[in-house]
């Protein structure tokens, strides 16, 4: 099978989706999206309109991996979200849209990590514009074929290309591929039991940080 990378398109996003729930079922994922009908069509959504942004600007990028060989019909095998900031600082007074969780997610844990996720970029990264990788994720179905790495890579000589540092907030699943890519861990917390995270940042290619 041959595989490229492709952008997302809004139709993909049922696929994506399946993708997102086939290949994260870490403790905190488990409790962050429910596996039931409204935690699909939650991630759908989802998805669509962030493929809709990434087709219409320029501060996202979704790309996806697709697989084709003679006589079968291309599969799409994982994904990457990326997201580019340009270091204008944060008005903390700012009220943001609060998201409705589906039924059935831990709204608290949700609204929690993802703002803890915020500050830990915001702390490694400072105002200085960067990329940032929102999330990875490959079909467990076509697990270690070089494909996660494939769509990391996609986006680091993007990176590199503008000359911006990247910082992933990696979970313990995706930490040893972005250490392979230079990425350094900054600091690792627990956010449940027997779940941790990572905030890790990578320099431009060929400097070092600083
Ligand atoms: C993390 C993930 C994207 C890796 O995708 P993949 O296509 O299987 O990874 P690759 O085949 O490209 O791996 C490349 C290298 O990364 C490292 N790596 C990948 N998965 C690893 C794992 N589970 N443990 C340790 N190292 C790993 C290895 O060095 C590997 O090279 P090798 O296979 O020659 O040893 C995939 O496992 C996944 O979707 N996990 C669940 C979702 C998730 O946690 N995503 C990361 C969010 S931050």
């Amino acid at each position: 099978m041959d595989f490229s990378i492709e952008p997302v398109l809004p139709s993909d996003a049922p696929r994506i989706a399946e993708i997102y729930f086939s290949a994260f079922n870490n403790p905190l994922s488990m409790r962050l999206m429910p596996r039931n009908e409204e935690g699909y069509a939650f991630q759908v959504a989802n998805y669509k309109k962030s493929a809709e942004e990434a087709q219409s600007g320029p501060e996202k990028d979704m790309v996806k991996v697709v697989g084709t060989a003679p006589g079968q019909d291309p599969v799409i095998a994982g994904f990457a979200q990326w997201k580019f900031y340009d270091g204008t600082p944060i008005d903390e007074g700012e009220k943001k849209e609060k998201t409705q969780w589906p039924s059935g997610s831990d709204a608290e844990l949700c609204d929690s990590f993802f703002a803890r996720v915020e500050r830990e970029r915001r702390t490694a990264i400072g105002e200085q514009p960067h990329y940032c990788l929102q999330l990875l994720a490959v079909d467990p179905a076509f697990s270690r074929r070089g494909l996660g790495e494939k769509l990391l890579k996609w986006g680091l000589d993007r990176a590199d290309e503008k000359g911006l540092v990247t910082f992933i907030s990696a979970s313990p699943a995706g930490r040893g591929l972005y250490e392979k890519h230079d990425c350094k861990a900054v600091h690792n917390y627990e956010v449940v039991p027997g779940y941790s995270e990572t905030s890790m940042v990578r320099p431009v290619a060929g400097l070092s940080r600083g």
